[in-house]
């Protein structure tokens, strides 16, 4: 195995779309296979023994895509989140989320709730969903948290500093990923924890989400053990 894993791979899951329109699928086609190919990694980067896993799931801007799209990526949520409460009987993961969830239904937000508890124990791989989640969406709340406790006498500028600021993001207390995946050919980050890749290696592969598998996972490791980490240093 590769010399120097990752302890937190994140991915953006891009390509769903493009999948399905190869195959004259509605695109909704194409998130159901991204679903499963992302239960199906998962299993793969557990066993590998990486400790963390986030995954763009829904963005805050997704809720622009056409209604049907939405409802479909909602419904497909309900089905997999059922899915993953079944598999906490069995498996070891612990599933977090990340975004504003306070946006979905009650009924979902019951699911989240129930897999935030039924997993909070669990030692195996940390899986992380962004789900209504954006970068900017997520300083924006966290600025509006410290706000809200310097309004209360509880806090003065001088006590921000990068590590309260963090403290405040939705991510904590997971440490920052090391390595940034994005498949589906496209070049960038698109509002993706745009605090916390400050430093992440970032690998782009032209394989679309749904056909991503085993051996593209190992070929982006690979190019993660090669990498030198400065940290802005020499
Ligand atoms: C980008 O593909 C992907 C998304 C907008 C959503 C990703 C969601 C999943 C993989 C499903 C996850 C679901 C659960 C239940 C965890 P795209 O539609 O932009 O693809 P395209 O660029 O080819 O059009």
């Amino acid at each position: 195995m590769t010399a120097k894993l990752p302890a937190h791979v994140a991915i953006v899951m891009d390509g769903n779309g493009r999948w399905a329109s190869k195959r004259l699928l509605p695109h909704n086609a194409g998130h159901r296979a991204g679903a499963q190919n992302l239960r199906t990694l998962s299993e793969e980067i557990e066993k590998l023994g990486i400790q963390y896993l986030t995954v763009y799931a829904l963005s805050t801007e997704n809720f622009s895509r056409p209604e049907k799209e939405v409802q479909g990526l909602l419904k497909l949520m309900h089905e997999y989140f059922q899915q993953y409460i079944e598999d906490s009987k069995k498996n070891d993961m612990r599933m977090r989320f990340i975004g504003d969830t306070t946006r979905f239904e009650p009924e979902l937000q019951q699911k989240i709730e129930t897999l935030k508890t039924l997993t909070r124990e669990k030692k195996g791989l940390q899986v992380t969903l962004a789900i209504n989640y954006g970068g900017r969406d997520e300083l924006v709340r966290a600025a509006r948290k410290l706000v809200r406790e310097a309004a209360s006498g509880n806090l003065s500028p001088g006590d921000i500093n990068e590590e309260t600021l963090a403290r405040t993001l939705d991510t904590f207390p997971t440490p920052y990923p090391d390595l940034l995946i994005r498949t589906g050919g496209e070049k960038r980050i698109s509002n993706y924890m745009l605090w916390q890749l400050a430093y992440a290696e970032m690998y782009f592969s032209d394989v679309l989400w749904p056909d991503f598998g085993a051996k593209d996972l190992q070929g982006a490791l690979t190019w993660f053990a090669g990498r030198q980490r400065r940290y802005g240093g020499r």
